[in-house]
């Protein structure tokens, strides 16, 4: 059995979930079934992973009557991706994601990031340039839109990705339905000391994408050491007889950070639920603290300034 954090709607939200971006579809499905079948039970998701339907195929074989699970034994967070914003394109973004999943609803729905793009089809709307067409829509208009789904019980609630303190404030400011998770990149290079407090001050609970680093996102140069190999977090793995990964998910959770592991390799993807049966010392969590370096691996214009080829190898990689 998996930890949970307590929201403040009072759901529980298991405190290792599986992430599923940069899982290329053909993959994801064999990921999202090992998952379940060692016990994860949240399931991170977004339609600009471009792999819901796939995700959807591996729920649909393992939830519902005569089979394994029930619908509420699973956490499932989605996102609404940024040419979404617009007021009239929430509702049918949401409908589309759920209809991806086979689910009739969500337990968590979050706007991906603050800024709109372009309305459409187009995942990322470019200028012939390489840069992006943006959308005059604020996410607080965004953030009114998602209340109704809320208020319609298509998700169970609502919150934010990418946002920073200033945004939370704005969004706290005028929201119905208050977000429960902000969702950013976190891992012991980007503690995020500052923000992860701003939001449990503020009833958020924090949720780390990238946990681990990201050692495969796709403009990673080549050669660059990497967290997981960082010889002072294998060093501890060492003292714990433990794998890299399993201190640094521990790291998190034992922080109360909540946190979304990516693999698609089953044998690692059972390794990183296997941390509830450790614990670090004060000591060694304060150690891993001083690894920041105030890092940040995903920063969106580094999507919009690749050149053609990294792009292309993004688009396939990260949203299939
Ligand atoms: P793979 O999917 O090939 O198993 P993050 O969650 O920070 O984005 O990191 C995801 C990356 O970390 C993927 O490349 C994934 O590889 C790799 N990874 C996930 N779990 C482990 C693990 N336990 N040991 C080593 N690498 C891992």
């Amino acid at each position: 059995m998996t930890a949970t954090i307590t929201l403040s709607t009072g759901q529980q939200m298991p405190a290792v979930g599986l992430g599923t971006w940069k899982s290329a579809p053909g993959q994801v499905k064999q990921a999202v079934l090992a998952a379940l079948d060692c016990d994860y039970r949240h399931i991170d998701c977004a339609a600009a992973y471009s792999n819901e339907r796939e995700v959807g195929e591996a729920l649909s074989e393992r939830l519902g009557e005569g089979k394994p699970l029930r619908r509420e034994d699973i956490f499932v967070t989605s996102k609404l991706w940024n040419t979404k914003h617009h007021p009239d394109d929430v509702e049918e973004a949401c409908k589309k994601s759920l209809s991806d999943l086979r689910l009739s609803y969500l337990d968590l729905y979050l706007m991906h990031w603050p800024m709109a793009f372009e309305r459409g089809d187009e995942l990322m709307p470019r200028r012939p340039d390489g840069t992006v067409r943006y959308d005059n829509t604020h996410y607080r208009d965004t953030w009114a839109a998602m209340e109704k789904l809320v208020d319609q019980g298509l998700v169970k609630a609502i919150g934010l990705s990418n946002f920073n303190a200033r945004q939370i404030d704005d969004i706290l400011s005028i929201a119905k339905h208050k977000p429960v998770v902000n969702q950013v990149e976190c891992h012991p290079y980007l503690v995020q000391t500052q923000l992860v407090s701003h939001c449990w001050g503020r009833g958020l609970a924090v949720t780390a994408y990238s946990p681990l680093g990201s050692p495969d996102r796709p403009w990673v140069t080549p050669g660059e050491a990497h967290l997981l190999d960082d010889p002072r977090v294998v060093g501890l793995a060492k003292c714990y007889n433990k794998t890299p990964a399993q201190v640094i998910i521990r790291w998190h959770i034992q922080r109360g950070v909540i946190c979304i592991p990516k693999s698609v390799t089953p044998s690692r993807i059972k390794q990183n639920i296997e941390v509830f049966d450790f614990k670090l010392t004060e000591e060694d969590m304060r150690v891993i603290e001083t690894f920041n370096r105030n890092e940040r691996l995903i920063i969106p214009t580094i999507m919009v300034r690749m050149n053609s080829y990294c792009m292309l190898l993004f688009l396939n990689v990260c949203c299939g």
